[in-house]
């Protein structure tokens, strides 16, 4: 197999949420351990791999599109293999299978959700004969995490204790695609923490896609808390999660805001609606009360808490007042940043035959409505960082302006200040400088550094 793949290049094109980013980065451990060089454009690459998201229709729409854009584009001169392979994995892969390859005959290999592990062996027989090499399994065999990740920076890992989803919300895809939730062994998730930790890792975020009811199938009881503890004691700098379910969200999950050193005062709480009786329709298990009452005993426990969001407008059967529930609760809540949906048909959903009959134009002008609500509120949840110093983990250049630094702030807020003189921000990418905010935004706090740039300073006198 080593063989096989030593000379060539791959690129990977990745859509959606974070799982699927990270499912990525697994995929390119495993074709970099086999010997070929991941590459950033098509031109390039003598394999790509497209990792799709059907959450909502316009990811779908967008794959055809950028498949069938490849059909046409010469092969790199140097190509062993002397023409393209194309591969299509993540949900898309998942739910269409087979049928992928009438739409697109062009495609090689088809894989899903639940067997990363056997792309190279799949590109390694679309290598060696033409025809479609289609794998697609019903559900996991284990945790497929023992697989090696070429992450996007050193610094920041996701870290899966979870996959799969038991939750059904009406309107969602996910459980269909990524099928039941699996949870990995606490020892395993520890690990693999402590792995990233003794390797410089900064940043962990654990993902699931409701991190709340982690162990429930392993151990007959959540323990999401004894995982943010466990975490916690490898010395991490700091720790995130991604997602949690508010009908989940216990008082022991959320008093760790308040304890541990590393869990950073940033909380996504998906609430999609605010009006109760959308929420029953849409599955979500929670009402509109019980969802303000975790934001209270959030802000009650960590005052400073940056909390963000999810809300699908234009579920079926939605109201004007039920939208004006969600405009209200979203201005009473006042997020750092909320993700503004309009609702997808979903094939094959519960909500997919629901009655709905509003029309388009009265759906978008309340999204409109809605996003400049957002904006508002953003702007505003930003004013209190001014004049404050924040502990900013740098990224490196703006990609807009290499003279400015970038990076994230506990809140998770964007961060801009301007490159000290005789600096390079990539020297100081990964570390946690000061930064004094004088400036807030919608979308960014900006401000000067004070403190923190020994190490690149360091290293740039060691390199002379
Ligand atoms: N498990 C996570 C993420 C699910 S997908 C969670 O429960 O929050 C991310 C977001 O996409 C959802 O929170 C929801 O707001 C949105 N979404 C999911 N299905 C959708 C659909 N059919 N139409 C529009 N938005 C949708
Ligand atoms: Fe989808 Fe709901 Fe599961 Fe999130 S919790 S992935 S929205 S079904
Ligand atoms: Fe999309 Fe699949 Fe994630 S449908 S949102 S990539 S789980």
């Amino acid at each position: 197999m080593q063989h096989t793949f030593s000379d060539t290049t791959f690129c990977i094109r990745t859509f959606g949420c974070q799982m699927n980013k990270h499912d990525s980065e697994r995929i390119g451990g495993m074709l970099e351990g086999l010997g070929s060089l991941q590459v950033d454009t098509y031109e390039e690459a003598d394999m790509v791999v497209f990792m799709t998201c059907c959450v909502r229709e316009a990811a779908d729409v967008r794959l055809m599109g950028q498949v069938a854009s490849l059909k046409n584009l010469p092969v790199r001169s140097a190509s062993k293999l002397g023409r393209r392979i194309v591969a299509v994995g993540g949900c898309i892969g998942q739910r269409d299978g087979e049928k992928l390859t009438t739409a697109l005959p062009h495609l090689d290999v088809v894989f899903g959700t639940h067997n990363l592990g056997s792309l190279p062996k799949l590109i390694g027989a679309a290598m060696e004969s033409g025809g479609h090499h289609v794998e697609v399994l019903d559900s996991a065999k284990a945790f497929p995490t023992d697989l090696p990740t070429a992450r996007e920076h050193g610094w920041a890992a996701w870290l899966p204790i979870t996959i799969g989803c038991n939750n059904f919300c009406s309107y969602c895809i996910v459980p269909y695609v990524r099928g039941r939730e699996k949870s990995r062994p606490l020892e395993d998730v520890v690990a693999e923490a402590q792995a990233y930790v003794d390797a410089g890792v900064k940043e962990i975020t654990l993902l699931g896609q409701n991190v709340n009811s982690y162990g429930r199938d392993l151990y007959g009881t959540p323990r999401f808390a004894d995982v943010l503890d466990a975490v916690d004691d490898t010395g991490i700098a700091r720790l995130r999660f991604a997602t949690s379910h508010p009908k989940d969200l216990t008082d022991e999950v959320i008093e760790r805001f308040a304890r541990l050193r590393s869990l950073m005062p940033a909380l996504h709480l998906p609430v999609q609606s605010g009006s109760d009786r959308v929420l029953e329709a849409m599955n979500r298990r929670y009402t509109r009360s019980h969802y303000l009452g975790l934001v209270e005993k959030l802000r009650a426990t960590c005052p400073d808490i940056a909390l963000s969001t999810d809300v699908i407008v234009g579920f079926p059967g939605e109201t004007e007042r039920d939208f004006e529930d969600t405009y209200r609760l979203v201005e009473e809540v006042g997020y750092n940043q909320v993700f503004t949906f309009i609702y997808s048909k979903r094939e094959g959903t519960p909500a997919a035959s629901m009655h709905d009959d509003t029309p388009h134009e009265v759906v978008q002008e309340r999204f409109d409505r809605l996003v400049d609500l957002v904006q508002d509120k953003a702007w505003q949840s930003n004013q209190a960082d001014k004049h404050t110093t924040v502990e900013m983990l740098v990224e490196g250049a703006s990609k807009r302006d290499r003279t400015i630094l970038a990076g994230k702030s506990p809140k998770n807020q964007t961060v801009h200040a301007k490159l000290p003189d005789g600096v390079n921000a990539d020297d100081l990418a990964g570390s946690i400088v000061r930064v004094a905010i004088d400036e807030a935004r919608t979308w960014y706090l900006s401000g000067t550094v004070i403190d923190g740039l020994s190490a690149a300073r360091t290293q740039q006198t060691d390199a002379r």
